[in-house]
């Protein structure tokens, strides 16, 4: 039989391919096709070797028992999830939010006290870069306050966000006097920065897998929910259950923000968009 186990490689069998896929799909919604194969062997590689196994069925075996669902599970998703995110990202979205929608939304629904959901946080630059322009705006209208709420299905960036620590090159692109003002350097390393506490203490974290049937979260509560560059990684039949579980959560009149190559074309959803993957809760 030809050995799994190569040059301290050890290889990925399609049967185990097979297994684990299905099993992320059902479980959290990400797609894993064939194609993904490598990607996943490399990024699992080091676990398994970790826990000195030399094939992937044994680590499946491992993973899929009461023990490893326990212990190994978190680590998994940590290893699966592509986390890929930056401040300002789509900085469309933050503009249009600032300089359009805001000043007629607290007028138009006489809301003062916005909640705001982003959901597949990664690690803390989405709702970092919403502090940064939601405070930028309180500048000229004081009135207005908010709290944040970002989850992840990730533990690893959820960790991260909370920590709010950044490497220089992270935050590059941010103009200088607004690093200034969020961020603090480190006394002890000169390439990092740390979003400053009175900041950090803006964002309440939780994990919450999209999958789930319901959310443990209020109905009907939130102005507005980022989820961008997250659906993509599901087929379309989830992405529109997950939708609707979204609009279950919006407040009449409360949009919905979605990745630049993500759309709800095709599904029949309460909501009209009013920019490009800007959607507004229509009932
Ligand atoms: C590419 S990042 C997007 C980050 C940020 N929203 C942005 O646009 O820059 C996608 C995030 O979705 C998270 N994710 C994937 N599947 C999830 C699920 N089932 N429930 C919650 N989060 C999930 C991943 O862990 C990852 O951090």
């Amino acid at each position: 039989m030809e050995s799994s186990y190569e040059y301290g490689f050890v290889k990925m069998d399609d049967e185990s391919f097979d297994r684990l896929s299905t099993f992320v799909t059902r479980e959290y919604g990400i797609k894993l096709p064939i194609s993904k194969k490598s990607m996943l062997e490399s990024r699992l590689n080091k676990k398994v070797k970790s826990l000195g196994l030399d094939s992937y069925k044994t680590f499946l075996d491992y993973l899929f028992s009461k023990e490893g669902m326990q212990a190994e599970v978190f680590n998994v998703i940590d290893l699966i999830t592509t986390n890929k995110t930056d401040f300002f990202r789509e900085a469309a979205h933050f503009q249009f939010l600032t300089q359009d929608f805001l000043p007629r939304y607290q007028q138009e629904y006489n809301r003062n006290a916005l909640k705001i959901w982003s959901a597949g946080c990664s690690t803390g630059e989405e709702p970092y870069t919403l502090v940064m322009a939601l405070e930028e705006y309180r500048r000229r209208h004081p009135e207005l306050t908010y709290s944040l709420l970002a989850s992840d299905i990730s533990l690893r960036v959820i960790q991260t966000a909370f920590q709010g620590i950044y490497t220089m090159d992270r935050v590059e692109n941010i103009p200088m006097e607004m690093k200034r003002t969020y961020f603090m350097r480190s006394k002890t390393d000169a390439d990092l920065v740390r979003v400053k506490p009175q900041y950090r203490n803006k964002i309440q974290y939780k994990r919450i897998n999209l999958m789930d049937d319901q959310y443990s979260l209020s109905r009907e509560d939130y102005d507005m929910i980022f989820c961008r560059n997250v659906l993509i990684y599901f087929d379309k039949q989830v992405q529109e259950r997950v939708l609707r579980k979204f609009c279950g959560h919006l407040r009449r009149g409360g949009l919905l923000f979605l990745g630049h190559s993500e759309s709800i074309m095709g599904m029949s959803l309460p909501l009209k968009q009013v920019r490009p993957t800007v959607y507004q809760v229509t009932t």
